[in-house]
């Protein structure tokens, strides 16, 4: 099982510190998943062999969220940037997401997980749109835990795309523009019905987002570590959330 809640124990949490009443393993944790490549190049290999080596670090990283009882992963997959990559690599990441789901969809499914995406996944080469999609609706039904994928996501895309449904309620007469408020505007966001996010990783020791949650990650705890995505463990993302038990979240109050 892959992030199964069945599995999930809060025994597996970190010392307690943090303000009063506050959660020691974050609900909702994110991760821009970078250094596939650097990984590759350190070892003489092609790009692709460092995104097959992510590959089974996603794998390690789902189960070790499951046995920290983490609800909601979403992981950045692929941005909407990155069509600037050469075609073959596009071609490479598209046929590694399709590996992927045909050998872990029938075990998320067993673990009660519910696959989401986020971004427009309908860019992609048909078959792969489809397999998605089927996999969204074989797994739409599962309350245990949530996989979010981000495929061909931006922030600023899914924003903009916020903002035109707004704007088409507001000239049917639906909406009165002073009644859009940041609640109203993170219902039209694709993240809409998850969990806030808590806790926003980034691997190979770039410092930035790389248009990544942008308005979710408001309040947010950063965490960025120097490990290259395919050198992501059980142990990397203990530090990560042992880091984050030890943050005080204070969101502007005392
Ligand atoms: C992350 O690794 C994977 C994707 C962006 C799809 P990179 O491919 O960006 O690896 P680096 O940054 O070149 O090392
Ligand atoms: C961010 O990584 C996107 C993903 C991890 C999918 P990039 O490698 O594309 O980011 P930049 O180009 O270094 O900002
Ligand atoms: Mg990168």
């Amino acid at each position: 099982m892959i992030l199964s809640r069945s599995r999930a124990s809060r025994k597996a949490a970190p010392a307690p510190a943090g303000g009063d009443g506050q959660r020691l393993v974050p609900r909702h944790v994110a991760i821009i998943m970078d250094g596939n490549g650097r990984w590759a190049k350190a070892r003489h290999l092609p790009r692709l062999a460092g995104h097959r080596a992510g590959a089974e670090a996603v794998r390690r990283t789902l189960r070790a969220a499951s046995k920290l009882g983490i609800e909601c992963v979403t992981l950045y997959a692929f941005s909407s940037e990155n069509w600037k990559r050469p075609e073959q690599e596009v071609a490479d990441l598209t046929g590694l997401m399709k590996q992927f789901l045909r050998a872990e969809l029938d075990e998320l499914h067993a673990g009660n997980i519910r696959l989401r995406i986020i971004g427009d996944h309908r860019a992609f080469e048909p078959e792969a749109a489809a397999m998605l999609d089927a996999a969204m609706e074989k797994t739409a039904g599962n309350d245990g835990s949530t996989l979010v994928v981000a495929l061909n996501y931006g922030s600023q895309d899914e924003l903009a795309r916020a903002m035109r449904a707004l704007g088409e309620q507001v000239k049917a007469g639906m909406l009165d523009p002073a009644q859009i408020t940041p609640e109203t505007i993170a219902a039209q966001l694709d993240t809409a019905d998850l969990p806030p996010l808590d806790l926003l990783v980034r691997t190979s020791g770039e410092v930035r987002l790389s248009n990544f949650l942008l308005w979710q990650a408001a309040y947010a705890e950063l965490y960025f570590t120097d490990t290259l995505w395919p050198d992501f463990d059980e142990a990397a993302l203990a530090a990560a959330v042992e880091a984050y038990a030890r943050r005080e979240r204070r969101y502007g109050g005392l």
